[in-house]
C-alpha cells in the first residue's frame, strides 16, 4: 500500500513523471488501487466498532482485488463491449472488489445499512441474492458504490463492488468457483443440480445455527454508524 500511495502521489505531483513512466491503462489501475485500499480501510474501521458494539465479530474478514487485465478484457469481449479505457470505466463495475465475510444473514444486513449510513460512499445497485438465490444456488448481497478518491485537489469517484457473505455462503462460492470456472470440463447438469441443492442445504443450516445462536444471546439494538 505504501508504494502503491507513493507511486500515486509522484502521479498527481509531477505531470511530466505521468508521461515518462506511467501509461494510461497503469494509471487508471492506480487509481482504481487507491480506492480500494481506501475502501478496505474504511471498513477495517467499521468492522472494530461493529465487532465492538455487537460483542461478538460481526465481520469475520475483509479481502479485495483488482481484476486482472486479461479478466477485464475476457469480460469485455463476453459482453461485447468495444475495449477502451472509457467503455471498461463506464461497464466494468468489478474491476475494484471488496468481500466482507461474516457469520450470519441478519450481519449481512447490518452491514449493508452501514455501508448505506455512510455519507461519503454512493451506492450505485444492490443486488439481493439472499432473499432471491441466483439460478446456481449462489447467494450473496452486492452492492456497487462509488468512492470518492482525492487526486491532486480534485475528487473522482470510483466504482468498488462490495460483496457481502456469511462463512457459509462463502464456502459454498469458493468451492463452486472451483469445480465451474477453473477446469476446462463443463460440469454436467447433474452436478449442477447437487450444487444447487447443496447451497440450499448450507442455507438451511446457516438459518438453524443462528436460531440457537440467538436463543442464547440477548439482543442487541442496531446502532447507526457515521
Ligand atoms: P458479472 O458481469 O459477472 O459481474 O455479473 P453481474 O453483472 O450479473 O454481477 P453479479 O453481481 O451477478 O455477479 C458478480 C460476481 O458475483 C461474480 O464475479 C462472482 O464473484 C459472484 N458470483 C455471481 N454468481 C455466482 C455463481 O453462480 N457462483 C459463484 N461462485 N460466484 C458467483
Ligand atoms: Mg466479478
Amino acid at each position: 500500500m505504501e508504494s502503491i500511495l507513493k507511486s500515486e502521489n509522484e502521479l498527481v505531483e509531477n505531470n511530466e513523471l505521468i508521461k515518462k513512466e506511467y501509461n494510461e491503462f497503469e494509471i487508471i489501475m492506480l487509481i482504481y488501487k487507491k480506492a480500494l485500499n481506501d475502501t478496505v480501510e474504511k471498513f477495517t474501521h467499521l468492522e472494530q466498532l461493529l465487532n465492538e458494539h455487537y460483542k461478538y465479530e460481526v465481520i469475520t474478514n475483509i479481502t479485495s482485488r483488482i481484476k486482472s487485465p486479461e479478466s477485464i478484457a475476457g469480460k469485455m469481449r463476453k459482453k461485447k463491449i468495444e475495449i477502451n479505457y472509457e467503455n471498461m470505466i463506464q461497464n466494468i463495475n468489478d474491476i475494484a472488489g471488496v468481500r466482507i465475510v461474516c457469520n450470519y444473514k441478519e450481519d449481512i444486513y447490518k452491514i449493508r445499512n452501514i455501508i448505506a449510513n455512510q455519507k461519503d460512499i454512493k451506492i450505485l445497485k444492490e443486488k439481493d441474492y439472499i432473499k432471491k438465490a441466483k439460478k446456481s444456488g449462489y447467494s450473496a448481497y452486492h452492492i456497487i458504490v462509488e468512492m470518492p478518491v482525492k487526486i491532486k485537489e480534485e475528487i473522482i469517484h470510483i466504482k468498488v463492488e462490495i460483496q457481502i457473505r456469511t462463512q457459509l455462503m462463502d464456502f459454498w462460492a469458493t468451492a463452486e468457483h472451483k469445480v465451474k470456472y477453473k477446469p476446462k470440463k463443463k460440469l454436467s447438469n447433474i452436478d449442477s443440480f447437487k450444487l444447487y441443492i447443496y447451497a440450499k442445504i448450507i442455507n438451511m443450516i446457516n438459518d438453524k445455527m443462528f436460531k440457537i445462536y440467538k436463543k442464547q444471546n440477548t439482543n442487541v439494538k442496531d446502532i447507526a454508524i457515521n
